[in-house]
């Protein structure tokens, strides 16, 4: 029996076909990485907030610390968001009647939190904790960037695993003395008070500063 000779044709569609097989794994990754956790990644996502609460006039203008409304950033995994209250304290007084303020004012007064959009949300099989990173310390200004000059809040960073594992690989330029851990601007040399030689490695020491890169740190 003559054997059967395949025209010419389906020799460019056997490269098709190849060229699928082979690119089906890459195209499942980038599904992934781009289409099952969109959230995470998604640098410069800058929702609308129901007030506009201007991180570049509080913490940076008037200099206000993170933690006087970020209460919790040191003794807990979420960092709070503060109630219509803390605003309250300085808007019972400063731009009482202000249109803009309505919002704080309502939530306030039937004792109800204030709607805010989440701006960073890493998916739920992520596990993170602010207070590790606070006391350890790593300051905002690394994974949050400049929110002094915000002045509504965008994602600065991408949240990807791959972000988490190279700083817990190798921690040692992040790290600050634990009073600069609020400070914005500190990684830049020209400005005052900076980063100062050294920093990072007698923190490290002091502290005994080791992240851990085992799969359970992150997804338990
Ligand atoms: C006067 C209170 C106040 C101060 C001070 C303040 N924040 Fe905020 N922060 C808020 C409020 C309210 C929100 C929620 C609305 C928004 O996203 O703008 C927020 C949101 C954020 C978010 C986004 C949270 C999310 O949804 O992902 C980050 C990050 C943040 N703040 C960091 C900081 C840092 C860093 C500092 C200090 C440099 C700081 N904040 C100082 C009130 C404050
Ligand atoms: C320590 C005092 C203080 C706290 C606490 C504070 N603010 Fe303010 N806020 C100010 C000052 C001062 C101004 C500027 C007033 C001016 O322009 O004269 C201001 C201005 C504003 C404005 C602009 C109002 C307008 O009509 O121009 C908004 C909106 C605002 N703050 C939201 C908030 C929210 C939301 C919170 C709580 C998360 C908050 N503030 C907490 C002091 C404070
Ligand atoms: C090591 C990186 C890192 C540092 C340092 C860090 N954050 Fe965050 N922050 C994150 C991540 C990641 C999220 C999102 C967490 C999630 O979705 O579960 C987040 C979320 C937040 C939120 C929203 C509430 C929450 O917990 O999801 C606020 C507010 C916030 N950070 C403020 C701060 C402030 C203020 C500091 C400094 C005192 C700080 N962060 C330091 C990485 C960091
Ligand atoms: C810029 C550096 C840096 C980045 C980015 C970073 N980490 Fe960390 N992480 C640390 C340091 C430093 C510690 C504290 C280690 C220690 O105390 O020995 C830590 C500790 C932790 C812990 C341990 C908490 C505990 O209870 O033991 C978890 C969980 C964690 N990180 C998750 C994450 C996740 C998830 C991300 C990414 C979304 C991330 N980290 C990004 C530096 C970082
Ligand atoms: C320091 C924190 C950290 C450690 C350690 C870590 N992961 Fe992750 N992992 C993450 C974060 C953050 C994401 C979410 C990334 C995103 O949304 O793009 C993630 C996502 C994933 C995903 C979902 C697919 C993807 O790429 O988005 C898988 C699977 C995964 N991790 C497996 C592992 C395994 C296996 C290990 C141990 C070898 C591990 N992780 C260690 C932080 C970590």
């Amino acid at each position: 029996m003559a054997r059967f000779e395949f025209p010419e044709w389906t020799e460019t569609l056997k490269k098709w076909i190849n060229l699928l097989v082979l690119g089906g794994p890459v195209y499942l990754i980038v599904l992934i990485a781009y289409g099952v956790t969109p959230e995470a990644i998604r640098i410069g996502y800058q929702p609308d907030q129901p007030v506009p609460y201007s991180h570049a006039l509080h913490a940076g203008e008037l200099g206000m610390d993170c933690r006087y409304c970020h209460t919790t950033v040191e003794r807990a995994a979420y960092a709070a968001v503060p109630p219509a209250t803390t605003c309250m304290n300085c808007h019972s007084q400063v731009k009482k009647d202000s249109e803009l303020l309505a919002p704080i004012r309502a939530a306030f007064a039937q004792n109800e939190p204030v709607r805010w959009t989440k701006v960073h949300d890493l998916p739920d099989y992520v596990y993170f904790n602010h207070q590790a990173h606070v006391n350890a310390a790593v300051g905002c200004e690394t994974c949050h960037g400049r929110i002094d000059q915000m002045v509504k809040v965008y994602q600065a960073k991408a949240l990807t695993m791959e972000w988490c594992i190279n700083c817990h690989r190798n921690p040692t330029p992040y790290l600050r003395e634990p009073e600069n851990v609020t400070k914005m601007g500190y990684d830049d040399p020209s400005s005052s008070p900076h980063r100062t030689e050294g920093e990072g490695e007698r923190v490290q020491k002091k502290n005994g500063v080791k992240p851990n890169v085992n799969c359970s740190t992150c997804h338990r």
